[in-house]
């Protein structure tokens, strides 16, 4: 057995992605909307506050039978006006209970979904400014994600004029009999032209999306993936584990497992595509990440400034992550809220004025603190530690440490280039929710 794939028999467990401390399972649900708004204004009065939106868009024409994201598929596009109503109607809403949103800058705007550009150009337009045309000194870096298959290039002109300067195109593999099973055929021609048009319109970066694990995916046909990406020279890549969650979205049960690669067979093609990505001159960022060197995440991660938060990894730190529509988070120093995630409950309680909340959680100092090492572990590999945590982290670090994957000194912890496969195994240390309390029932995928 090779050491990889010792490793990965001995970590490949389930646990959390960490795109939050603590995690959506964990949450205590001790919010009500009202302490939500008093946390969201308490932020906003915060030295060097600054303000991020997520907007959610969750229509997508056809289901990819892998996704994991809250999506609603439909073909009809009647339901773009009414849905960019509630958005601005929230938003709204927002401004009014919380008028000091006003007053701080907004960096980021990220679209994402399901599928933002299901929305026409009309509608893409209104949702933007119905945003921005809030408060004329907001210029923030907008962003959106684009589904190849049916995006024109007549929207992307629109968002260009709008001032979107990234897009992050869906790719997931290239190999028809892939795409096939995943029900999401995309010739390369497809994503060929949409990145050029994206190129020929001036857009600053340009990201593709893609992930290892998917059914029949083999070494050669990763190999193959990589090699047309670089190709295409996107400036950015996620390269996700594919999260198989059957019990959560029954559309996985339509592969059969046995074509799903596991444990090191997974894992042998990210380390195949991250070589071929490195010498192709792709920097690996964080967990699932590469950038070319002049990309903005590339160099926020050398000088330590990345950021990661819902919304998946930043270029520089926001403290209020506002998102709004269907099932969007939004987070602050003390608090995470989510959106009612069922469209007919969104849609209720905007229609009655209310701010749509589902859930949420309060954060105590414990969270905050742990949240804080997560975060550092996820962006720069290393933490530093109180003397207070130093014997559990310790405890808990130790097959790590023995193992040469991690290091531990008086005052911090390091994770070495040979545990970068292992980084959320390393969170756990530091997830005092998980280790009180194991989950009852499967929630979180494998770690590899
Ligand atoms: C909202 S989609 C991207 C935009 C657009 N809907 C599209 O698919 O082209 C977000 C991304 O999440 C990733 N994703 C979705 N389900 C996943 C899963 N089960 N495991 C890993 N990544 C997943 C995919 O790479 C996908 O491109
Ligand atoms: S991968 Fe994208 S297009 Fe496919 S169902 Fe998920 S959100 Fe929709």
């Amino acid at each position: 057995m090779s050491r990889l794939t010792e490793l990965i028999s001995k970590y490949d467990v389930s646990i959390p992605r960490y795109t939050s401390y603590p995690t959506v399972p964990y949450w205590e649900d001790n919010l009500t909307t009202d302490t939500w708004i008093d946390q969201l204004r308490m932020a906003c009065h915060l030295n060097q506050a600054s303000l991020a939106f997520y907007v959610h868009v969750p229509f997508c024409e056809s289901l990819c039978t892998f996704c994991g994201c809250n999506s609603s598929i439909t073909k009809d596009h009647s339901k773009e006006a009414p849905y960019v109503d509630l958005v601005l109607r929230e938003f709204e809403a927002y401004l009014k209970m919380v008028p000091e949103l006003k007053n701080i800058p907004a960096l980021e705007l990220h679209l994402g979904g399901g599928t933002p550009t299901f929305l026409s150009s009309g509608e893409l337009r209104r949702l933007t400014k119905g945003i921005l045309g809030s408060n004329p000194a907001w210029s923030p870096e907008c962003s959106i994600e684009i589904d190849p298959r049916r995006v024109k290039r007549e929207q992307l002109e629109t968002l260009r004029e709008l001032g979107y300067e990234r897009v992050s195109l869906g790719v997931q593999d290239f190999n028809p009999e892939v795409q096939r099973l995943i029900n999401r055929i995309q010739p390369f021609e497809v994503t060929r032209d949409v990145t050029h048009w994206a190129r020929e319109l001036g857009f600053k970066s340009v990201n593709f999306d893609l992930i290892f694990g998917l059914p029949k995916q083999t070494a050669e046909l990763m190999l193959d993936s990589a090699r047309k990406t670089i190709e295409l020279r996107p400036d950015r890549i996620a390269l996700y584990s594919y999260a198989h969650v059957p019990w959560i979205k029954p559309a996985q049960r339509l592969f059969t497992e046995d074509d799903l690669p596991k444990g090191a067979e997974k894992r042998r093609l990210y380390e195949l595509a991250r070589v071929e990505l490195l010498n192709s001159g792709y920097q690996e960022i964080g967990l699932d990440h590469f950038a070319l060197p002049t990309d903005s995440l590339s160099q926020s991660a050398s000088k330590g400034q990345l950021h990661r938060n819902f919304m998946g990894y930043t270029h520089r730190r926001t403290n209020i992550l506002l998102g709004l529509g269907v099932s969007a988070i939004s987070e602050t120093p003390t608090a995470f809220h989510q959106n009612q995630k069922v469209l007919q409950l969104y849609e209720r309680d905007i229609g009655e004025q209310k701010i749509p909340t589902l859930r949420g959680h309060l954060l105590t100092d414990e969270d905050r603190r742990a949240r804080e090492q997560i975060l550092n572990l996820i962006t720069k590999m290393r933490t530093s530690i109180s003397p207070t945590d130093r014997s559990s982290v310790a405890t808990m670090l130790k097959p790590m440490i023995d193992d040469g994957l991690a290091q531990l000194t008086e005052t911090e912890v390091l994770i070495e280039e040979q545990g970068r496969p292992f980084l959320r195994n390393a969170c756990v240390a530091f997830d005092r929710r998980l280790q009180n309390k194991q989950p009852e029932t499967r929630i979180f995928s494998q770690s590899v």
